[in-house]
């Protein structure tokens, strides 16, 4: 990804719009995730160059368990999904853990995507756990 995709990029994003998100600040956040190499944010195109995915990973650990490369965000325009293009960029996801001398790529989806479940299952992904997500807005 360069810093001129940012707009296709938001607009990706914004295809998951059940979620009111507040979008005050991705720029912003684009530019940070850019400066920190634990950071890696990958798009992929089509023959004309139009941006089809994006997918932002990051290397991080707890102390309690393994160090790991999340997936913080996957998304295939859904236009183009069912094509591939998805099982693509995990591939991806999983040379770059591996590159990094990570033991495993993880991540979360929310409960209701059950056919996002299905396509990290098809993956060869395991199901760890469920769980609830708290916040509190300071
Ligand atoms: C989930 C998502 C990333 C999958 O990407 P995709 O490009 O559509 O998936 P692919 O075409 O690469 O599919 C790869 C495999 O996953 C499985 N799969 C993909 N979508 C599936 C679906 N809706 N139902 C069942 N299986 C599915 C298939 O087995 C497929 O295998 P095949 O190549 O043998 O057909 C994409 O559909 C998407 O962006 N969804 C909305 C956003 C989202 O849910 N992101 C994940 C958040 S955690």
């Amino acid at each position: 990804m360069s810093p001129s995709d940012v707009e296709a990029v938001a607009a990706l994003c914004r295809q998951l719009a059940s979620e009111a998100r507040n979008w005050d600040g991705f720029e912003k956040r684009v530019a940070l995730a850019f400066s920190d190499p634990r950071h890696a944010l990958i798009v992929a195109v089509d023959e004309t160059g139009k941006i089809v995915a994006w997918m932002h990973l990051h290397e991080t650990f707890l102390v309690a368990a393994e160090p790991c490369l999340q997936v913080l965000a996957l998304v295939v325009d859904q236009e183009c999904r069912g094509r591939g293009v998805g099982k693509e960029m995990m591939a991806f996801a999983e040379k770059e853990a591996s590159a990094r001398g990570l033991p495993r790529v993880y991540l979360h989806s929310q409960i209701k995507r059950t056919d996002a479940h299905k396509f990290y299952e098809d993956l060869g992904y395991s199901q760890l756990k469920t769980q609830v997500v708290f916040e509190k807005r300071l």
